[in-house]
């Protein structure tokens, strides 16, 4: 399947001759772009970056699998208030066959999830009757007629579609099983986790130690899945600006309880719909929170998009090897391989809850394709003795000899 990537400096010489062999094609439904544009292409390109740069645009283009050659390009100009202008354009040799509706329907969804837009226009002329055809398949209507000025002097019509984020379906069995046992799981948990500030994962292991969150005194920090708020009211009485998030009602109340004098905003929501405009916050992060909760192919663009660039995302989740070593009946991680690594993905949780775990390259492709760069991936080892508050091990020092969990802390470009 054709790639749709943000448009990058690199793309530049393919786009070049993108424009240049599908020119006469081009100029046949929308204005020729003139001899101009391609005298100084290498400025005009510069200055759409520059534009994307500063957030009012973005470009993207669709790249063929075989030789990364451009089959069109789509492009969100105008991005205002949650709303954006849908422009787009397929190579001759590329039409007939469903690309511009695939790629128009990809970018809809990123629309959404990635630059948290509500609505898309776009404006087809009367002539163009596949343009017109591609925006009612990937679910625009008609909203008007269109001024000639935005379609090269032709008369048009104005098509819109009204974006929704995915949510998935386990959002409401999940904050029914969170509500059910908050109480139960505060009551065995929080003695551990609530013992002292920082602390990481099944074996409590201090952030000073694995030094992948770090100082983050006057950020504004949102913790995805914040539970009880062990971490949350920690950073916040370090002086940082901490939002906690929870699908659970019962997981706030607990948090609220257990607030200190560094006072700090619950918000209910779920990790794969934040109700946060873009750039809102320096880090994000979770602890077995919303990353393990959510499916990654969801939460993970929602909590690069609240980001501002060059904020960062750490999380910790449960490694693969101890997912794939879990021996359900006798409820304990073993030395054996149970599940299947290619088939974990969704984790059937009590009362029709689920988790989810992605392997190793599952992670790594989520996080780039939600433009984030892998700074680190931290491998906790506890020692030999550390005892794990969640888990039976089979041996007990499992997870000294392999790694029961993932911590990655990554960055948005
Ligand atoms: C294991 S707790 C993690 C919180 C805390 N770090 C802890 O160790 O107790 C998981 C939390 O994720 C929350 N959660 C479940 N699904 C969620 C979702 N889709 N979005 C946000 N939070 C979710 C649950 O309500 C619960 O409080």
């Amino acid at each position: 399947m054709p790639e749709l990537k943000r448009l990058e400096a690199g793309h530049a010489p393919a786009v070049l001759d993108f424009e240049l062999a599908n020119r006469a094609w081009f100029a046949a439904s929308v204005s020729d772009r003139g001899d101009d544009y391609f005298d100084r292409f290498t400025d005009r390109y510069d200055a759409l970056l520059a534009e994307q740069e500063a957030g009012v645009c973005a470009f993207y283009v669709l790249l063929a699998e075989e030789d990364g050659s451009v089959l069109g390009r789509f492009n969100l100009v105008d991005l205002v208030d949650g709303t954006a202008q849908l422009g787009y354009r397929v190579a001759q040799h590329a039409t007939g066959r469903g690309v511009a509706t695939e790629a128009v329907r990809r970018l809809c969804a990123l629309a959404a999830t990635r630059h948290g837009l509500h609505t898309l226009r776009a404006a087809a002329s009367h002539g163009n009757a596949a343009s017109a055809r591609v925006l009612a398949k990937a679910g625009f209507v008609p909203a008007g007629p269109a001024d000639p000025a935005h379609l090269g002097g032709k008369q048009g019509t104005w098509y819109r579609r009204d974006l929704t984020l995915p949510g998935s379906p386990s959002i409401p069995a999940n904050r029914r099983l969170w509500n059910r046992i908050s109480g139960a799981y505060q009551h065995e948990h929080d003695p551990q986790i609530g013992a002292a500030p920082r602390l990481w994962g099944m074996y409590s292991l201090p952030d000073a130690q694995l030094h992948a969150l770090g100082d983050v005194t006057g950020k504004r920090v949102l913790e995805l899945g914040c539970g009880a708020g062990q971490w949350s009211r920690a950073l916040a009485a370090e002086g940082a600006r901490v939002v906690g998030l929870d699908l659970s009602e019962a997981q706030l109340a607990a948090a609220a309880r257990a607030m200190g004098t560094a006072r700090y905003p619950l918000v209910q929501g779920a990790a794969e719909q934040l109700p946060f405009a873009a750039g809102s916050f320096d880090v994000v992060f979770c602890d077995f929170g919303g990353l393990s909760w959510a499916p990654p192919h969801l939460a993970v663009p929602q909590a690069a998009r609240v980001l501002v660039r060059g904020g960062r995302l750490v999380f910790n989740v449960a490694s693969p090897w101890f997912e794939a070593c879990y021996d359900e009946a006798a409820a304990r991680v073993t030395r054996t391989l149970r599940q299947d690594y290619f088939g974990l993905d969704t984790v059937a949780e009590d009362d029709g809850a689920s988790s989810y775990q992605l392997t190793y390259g599952g992670w790594v492709k989520v996080l780039r394709g939600a433009g984030l760069v892998i700074d680190d991936l931290i491998e906790p080892r506890p020692g030999p003795t550390a005892p794990n508050g969640y888990n039976e091990t089979d041996p007990p020092d499992w997870a000294h000899r392999w790694p029961a969990e993932l911590l990655w802390v990554t960055h948005k470009l």
